[in-house]
């Protein structure tokens, strides 16, 4: 798609994080976004920030999980912009623990959040894309679903989930003028769910991550939609290298990622699951 322009799009998960700089981002391409999170509050103040940039926006609180309102959030943006273009599934739950120690309500309701609602989003959004012979679906995926992330079990499969989905989307729809990226960032800072970690932590960022700012995550989702691009991988040294060892050599990826930091990384997380621990219990 190569102009945004009066185009119209959905983002789930708009109303803090990442989300945020991918709406702003959009907005700015002179789209007309529909913003969907579940605290109303929070898309109200992002809907005001945008209005006053001269965006066209719609808010939209709904628990994405939700069937009624997955059906609701798009007929409202078909009401109010006519048409559908873009779809932004980045609405995303995550849990820093050691998987044996989750219960099963928890770790259905992340892959509920992380992955089934962004497939049944998209089964909704996909007839009216193909009808009108165009349409982008992105999914905010991460590096997680493809290097194995220490205590982001759960996650990581709904990651993986997403680039598979990701794949086939793009090869089932080639040629009908719809397709779909997924978006894999590595650790971001500034904002969003790690950006949260490393400030009740004080967890120094690993060196085979690197990281990256929300907006760097908003420019390559717009080259994404714009290139059609199937894949990317949004922080770039080293990364992108150990991504291609971890690919063709993956026992090499499980010697070499520790001595990179990963080790730490990970003790380091299960300190603060630990600590965390009593307060999960009653939250
Ligand atoms: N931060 C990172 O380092 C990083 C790295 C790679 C990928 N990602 C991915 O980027 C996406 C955004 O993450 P983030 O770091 O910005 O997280 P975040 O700050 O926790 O924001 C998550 C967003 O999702 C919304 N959300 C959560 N559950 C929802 C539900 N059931 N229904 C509707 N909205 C829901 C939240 O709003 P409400 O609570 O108001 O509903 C919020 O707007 C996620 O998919 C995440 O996996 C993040």
């Amino acid at each position: 798609m190569h102009t945004l322009e009066q185009r119209t799009a959905i983002i789930t998960g708009a109303s803090r994080g990442i989300g945020r700089s991918l709406a702003l981002a959009l907005g700015q391409a002179g789209a007309n976004v529909a913003l969907v999170a579940r605290s109303f509050t929070d898309l109200e103040e992002m809907a005001d920030e945008m209005h006053h940039q001269g965006c066209e926006v719609l808010t939209i609180a709904a628990d994405v999980t939700d069937a009624m309102a997955q059906a609701q959030i798009i007929q409202s943006t078909l009401n109010r912009f006519g048409s559908l273009d873009i779809l932004v599934n980045n609405a995303g739950q995550c849990d820093v623990a050691e998987f044996h120690t989750m219960d099963e309500d928890r770790i259905r309701q992340i892959l509920d959040v992380n992955l089934t609602a962004p497939l049944l989003l998209s089964r909704l959004a996909l007839p009216h894309m193909l009808q009108q012979r165009r349409g982008h679906i992105v999914m905010m995926a991460s590096v997680a679903g493809v290097i194995g992330t220490p205590v982001l079990d759960v996650y990581a499969a709904s990651k993986a989930g997403l680039i598979g989905f990701t794949r086939t989307i793009r090869s089932s729809y080639r040629g009908s003028g719809v397709s779909a990226s997924a978006i894999c960032p590595g650790l971001v800072d500034e904002a969003g769910i790690y950006a949260r970690v490393k400030h009740e932590t004080g967890i120094k960022t690993p060196f085979l991550a690197g990281s990256v700012r929300p907006d760097q995550v908003a420019q390559a989702m717009l080259r994404a939609i714009q290139r059609d691009l199937a894949e990317v991988y949004v922080n770039a040294l080293p990364l992108r290298p150990l991504l291609l060892i971890q690919t063709l050599f993956p026992r090499a990826a499980e010697w070499l990622f520790p001595l990179l930091g990963a080790d730490i990384y990970r003790r380091a997380l299960c300190t603060y699951e630990l600590k965390r621990t009593p307060q999960r219990r009653s939250d």
